[in-house]
């Protein structure tokens, strides 16, 4: 297999990717791409670039310039701009592109899920709903919930973007959280209504689990749609086929 691959990454399914292309020596190329939102970000071997390209067309350029043959689009399922602009960039110049996103995830016995379609309706149900929420929704559209009346903990990597809701309490903390520190999250802040992105994945689904025990309600936002025509799998082992049936043999 000959080539040169772009990991559009940022999340645990891009590094696992890497690394499997990296060590199985198959393209001889792999470079992955981070938006450069955190500052100590867990590196995925290969190369690796960190930044914005500058919109669609600046991706366009950057395809054509570093020869790539083959973009695999493994940013978060909520990363909605990014895999916009991946699509445009690659239909322009005509690279393959495939997206690879974990499973959402399903609703199991006992739990209260309000699935909403944005952060905006989420953040409009919220105060019907409970007292004391717990936002674990990243750190960049906090300000959603300014207007809320209910009191929030805010979980996030680095800090939030203000503003911030008028009464809250920030926690920085970097995942994958266990069960026993969800429960133990949820009874110390006496928090009533979780609020979450359909991240998927285990990392953080013991938040989930700890809520359903607890009968609390969740606020589930859902993902935004996947560019139109653009093939989807959701696993590593998945995209590493597709890598290798686009790519052209030696
Ligand atoms: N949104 C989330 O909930 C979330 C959660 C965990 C991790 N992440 C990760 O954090 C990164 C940023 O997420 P986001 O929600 O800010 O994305 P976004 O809103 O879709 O992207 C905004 C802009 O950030 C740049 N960008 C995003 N991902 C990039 C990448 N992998 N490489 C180079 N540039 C990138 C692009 O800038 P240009 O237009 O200049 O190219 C893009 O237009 C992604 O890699 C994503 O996987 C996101």
């Amino acid at each position: 297999m000959s080539g040169h691959v772009l990991i559009l990454g940022g999340t645990g399914e891009g590094r696992a990717l890497a690394f499997a292309l990296v060590e199985s020596g198959q393209p001889p190329e792999v470079t992955s791409s981070l938006a450069g939102r955190v500052a100590d970000p867990a590196l995925p071997p290969g190369r690796v670039r960190v930044g914005g390209f500058g919109g669609v067309g600046g991706l366009a350029r950057w395809l054509t310039e570093h020869a790539v043959d083959a973009v695999v689009d493994a940013t978060h399922p909520f990363a909605a701009t990014m895999s916009q602009h991946a699509a445009q960039a690659c239909s322009r110049v005509g690279t393959p592109l495939l997206r690879l996103q974990r499973p959402g995830w399903s609703q199991a016995a006992g739990d209260v899920w309000h699935r909403l379609p944005t952060l905006a309706a989420a953040a409009g149900k919220l105060d019907a709903l409970g007292r004391r929420a717990f936002l674990t929704i990243g750190r960049q559209e906090v300000a959603a919930f300014a207007d809320v009346d209910a009191w929030c903990l805010v979980r996030a990597i680095e800090p939030p973007e203000p503003p911030l809701p008028r009464r809250c309490e920030l926690l920085l903390a970097r995942g994958p959280f266990d069960l026993p520190s969800e429960r133990e999250t949820l009874r110390q802040w006496q928090v009533d209504v979780l609020v979450s992105k359909d991240s998927g994945g285990e990392a953080t689904a013991a938040k989930l689990t700890a809520a359903r025990e607890l009968h609390l309600p969740v606020v589930l936002v859902d993902r935004p749609p996947i560019p139109e025509g653009v093939p989807v799998v959701d696993t590593v082992e998945a995209a590493l086929a597709w890598v290798a049936a686009t790519l052209p043999a030696i």
